[in-house]
């Protein structure tokens, strides 16, 4: 683990290997750790970036509300600090797909090829919106637990806490371990972003979409669909997991990065 410090304030990352740069980004309520299987994998080729995202892991936490937006900008200003200049992969994992897209928007000459892994591009509705806020509210009142409880039965597929209690017990830690008001601060945030869906036949990047065969929060239809509006986009359907597939099944996911990854 390494902290690098950014206009003063510290964020944590894995920073392993040498070669082209890969920048994994997690989802919510985790941190960088979701990728431990990918980092190991990947980093006898690349130079793997995994940093935790402001308000989870060991990163900065801002209270309040953090928006997609400006996750974006901190993985930019990330990047500067560590001097990666040339264009990377991003690799965004649901909430880390959501912050790819305002990077996109943003910092567009930074990405060379772009990874969504259980991810959406439609904006919350309004109701969905309202119990992200509610969801905040009680979490920053009640502490992490409510959001384990609440995201732990979306996250994994049917039937995965059972089969395996070593892997529902390393996400529920993961998801306990974070600071109440960066879970708060990041719900405010995902409830406040927009719809992705225009941007998509635009990207311009080699792109692979990645979903787990039972994923209850991007689900299959709705991943085949996102990936329909990306010329030349490639889908990979991971059988047997749910949303968090580069954990439950991540020979699978390591496979479909590294293919994409050497494809030229
Ligand atoms: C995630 O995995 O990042 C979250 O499930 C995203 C969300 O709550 O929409």
């Amino acid at each position: 683990m390494t902290s690098v410090v950014v206009g003063g304030e510290s964020f944590a990352l894995r920073d392993e290997g040498r070669g082209p740069a890969v920048l994994l980004v997690h989802g919510f309520p985790l941190d960088h750790t979701m990728w431990d299987a990918q980092i190991e994998a990947l980093s006898s080729r690349h130079r793997v970036l995994a940093p935790d995202l402001r308000g989870f892991g060991g990163s900065v936490v801002t209270p309040g509300q953090v928006t997609m937006a400006r996750m974006a900008d901190d993985l930019a200003a990330l990047l500067d600090a560590l001097g990666v200049t040339e264009p990377v992969t991003y690799a965004g994992f649901s909430m880390g797909g959501y912050v790819g897209w305002p990077f996109l928007r943003q910092h567009r000459q930074r990405v060379a090829r772009l990874v969504l892994c259980d991810t959406r591009a439609v904006a919350d509705t309004l109701e969905a919106a309202q119990g992200r806020r509610a969801m905040a509210d009680k979490v920053e009142a009640e502490g992490a637990a409510v959001a384990a409880d609440a995201m732990l039965p979306k996250l994994l597929a049917p039937g995965r806490a059972e089969r395996d209690p070593a892997l529902a017990q390393r996400v529920r830690a993961m998801i306990l371990a974070t600071d109440p008001r960066g879970i708060a601060a990041a719900q405010r945030g995902m409830a406040e972003r927009t719809d992705a869906r225009p941007d998509l036949p635009l990207l311009g990047v080699p792109t692979l979409v990645i979903v787990g065969e039972h994923d209850a929060i991007a689900t299959r239809g709705e991943m085949s669909a996102l990936a329909a509006e990306i010329p030349g986009a490639r889908l990979v359907e991971v059988r047997g997991a749910g949303h968090t597939s580069p954990m439950e099944e991540p020979a699978a996911v390591n496979a479909a990065l590294l293919g994409f990854l050497r494809a030229p």
